[in-house]
């Protein structure tokens, strides 16, 4: 009957041929690393910030009068209301963790080559509808650093010539940012951005699943039929697609188990290290929660020291080190842009850092020096000594992407093997 039942739906909707080749018999890299787990947590992060986000909202009051005190209602009163709200705080921080683990695989694998450049897109997207939602959403709780961070950041667009000023009144709702603003961001947080996202996650896979995945060796697993000796053909069955054009068997496992499981032990881990900042280390320290954000936004009283959440101050850094604001605000937004054009700033045949030449291995190394050090500059005050600094790496930050465009032609690099063989 249950077979009935499942052939009846199968005839209607492909749920298992879906199933089958989008995750069971997906053809997954047999040499996928500890790396490739973190588009998988990403989405268990997506979902976590969903559901809990979901539980917030039915405690939440969306006013200037009553947002900061119902923060607090949802962590004294409402029943295991702390456990959503740091379920839900640390998972903003553990997002940015994980998606930034996730872009450098794909920086040091070269997964944004061709022909994952859409793929790669897609992703920066992502990262973008995400830096928005996790902007809009600190400015919820209606403390300190919400309310003033919020001002910095939406006056910068006050810098943009002839429409700065219309723009900024136009974001903010209001002359000043006021419970109009509050409204607005609640409603993008809650409901436009995650829709956005997950819109967005889909078509990362869709793209994805149509060129498959890259993996540590950088090469490709499909090959023109009749390119393998039929001895070497181990039997699993994986979708018409595949097999009609290429050859790949023998570089590939099927997703599940394979995958799965590996993906099982990452969650594992991850859930490990996040039961212990929610509940041993909320605050990380200031990092995932600022300490003036315990005391309710006061707009006739600047906090010492305004630095906004770690996971935007390296761009904080670039945008600070230049004295000129309109420059500023150039440089940090091109600070993104440069991700998002790695496909075509890297003009290497060879994908993976392992066969690529020792310079590159030395800029990619620097790329990630500078990141964390003006990560760290963007939670110091801007005196002239950490201003010097701000300059010096926000330089080496952008020297990487004009090096790579320079060398990568015609680098020099290690062969490649013909079939993947770890
Ligand atoms: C909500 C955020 C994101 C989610 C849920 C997500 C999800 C995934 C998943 C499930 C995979 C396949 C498994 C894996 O290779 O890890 C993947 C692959 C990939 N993602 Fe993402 N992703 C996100 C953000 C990003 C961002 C911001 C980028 C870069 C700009 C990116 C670039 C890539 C690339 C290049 C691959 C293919 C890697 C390869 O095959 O080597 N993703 N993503």
């Amino acid at each position: 009957m249950w077979k009935n039942l499942l052939d009846w739906i199968e005839y209607r909707i492909p749920m298992m041929r879906v199933a089958n080749m989008h995750a069971l018999q997906y053809p997954a890299p047999k040499n996928m690393n500890f790396w490739y787990v973190f588009g998988f947590i990403a989405t268990v992060v997506l979902v976590n910030q969903i559901v809990t986000g979901i539980w917030l909202t039915m405690n939440y009051n969306p006013s200037a009068e009553g947002a900061f005190a119902s923060v607090e209602y949802i962590m004294r009163d409402v029943d295991y209301g702390w456990v959503l709200r740091y379920m839900h705080s640390t998972g903003a921080s553990a997002f940015f963790v994980v998606v930034y683990l996730h872009m450098f695989r794909g920086m040091m694998y070269g997964s944004y080559q061709k022909p994952r450049e859409l793929l790669w897109l897609f992703g920066m997207f992502i990262y973008l509808a995400l830096m928005a939602e996790a902007f809009m959403g600190y400015l919820l709780p209606w403390g300190q650093m919400s309310y003033w961070g919020a001002q910095v950041i939406i006056s910068l667009f006050g810098a943009i010539p002839v429409i700065g000023d219309d723009l900024t009144l136009w974001i903010r709702g209001d002359y000043v940012i006021s419970g109009a603003t509050l409204n607005r961001f609640f409603a993008l947080h809650v409901i436009a951005l995650p829709l956005v996202i997950v819109v967005l996650v889909f078509l990362h896979i869709v793209a994805l699943h149509e060129v498959g995945s890259n993996n540590p060796q950088g090469i490709n697993i499909k090959h023109p039929k009749g390119s393998l000796k039929e001895e070497d053909k181990t039997k699993f069955n994986i979708h018409e697609y595949y097999t009609s054009k290429y050859d790949i068997i023998n570089d590939v496992v099927p997703f599940f188990p394979h995958i799965v499981l590996k993906d099982l032990v990452a969650f594992t881990v991850f859930c490990a290290a996040f039961a212990y900042v929610m509940f041993f280390n909320p605050e990380m320290g200031g990092f995932f929660l600022e300490p003036p954000n315990f005391e309710p936004a006061n707009p006739l009283k600047t906090p010492e020291h305004i630095a906004p959440v770690w996971y935007f101050t390296p761009f904080y850094a670039i945008l600070r080190a230049v004295p000129d604001k309109l420059l500023g605000v150039i440089l940090m937004f091109a600070a993104i842009v440069m991700l998002a054009l790695l496909p075509w700033l890297d003009r290497c045949k060879v994908r993976s850092v392992k066969y690529r030449c020792g310079f590159h291995k030395i800029n990619l190394a620097m790329f990630v020096v500078s990141f964390c050090i003006l990560g760290w500059l963007g939670i110091k005050p801007a005196t002239p000594t950490y201003t010097l600094m701000s300059q010096f790496f926000s330089f080496t930050y952008f020297a990487f992407f004009g090096l790579l465009w320079l060398y990568s032609k015609n680098e020099k690099t290690k062969p490649v093997p013909a079939r993947i063989t770890k």
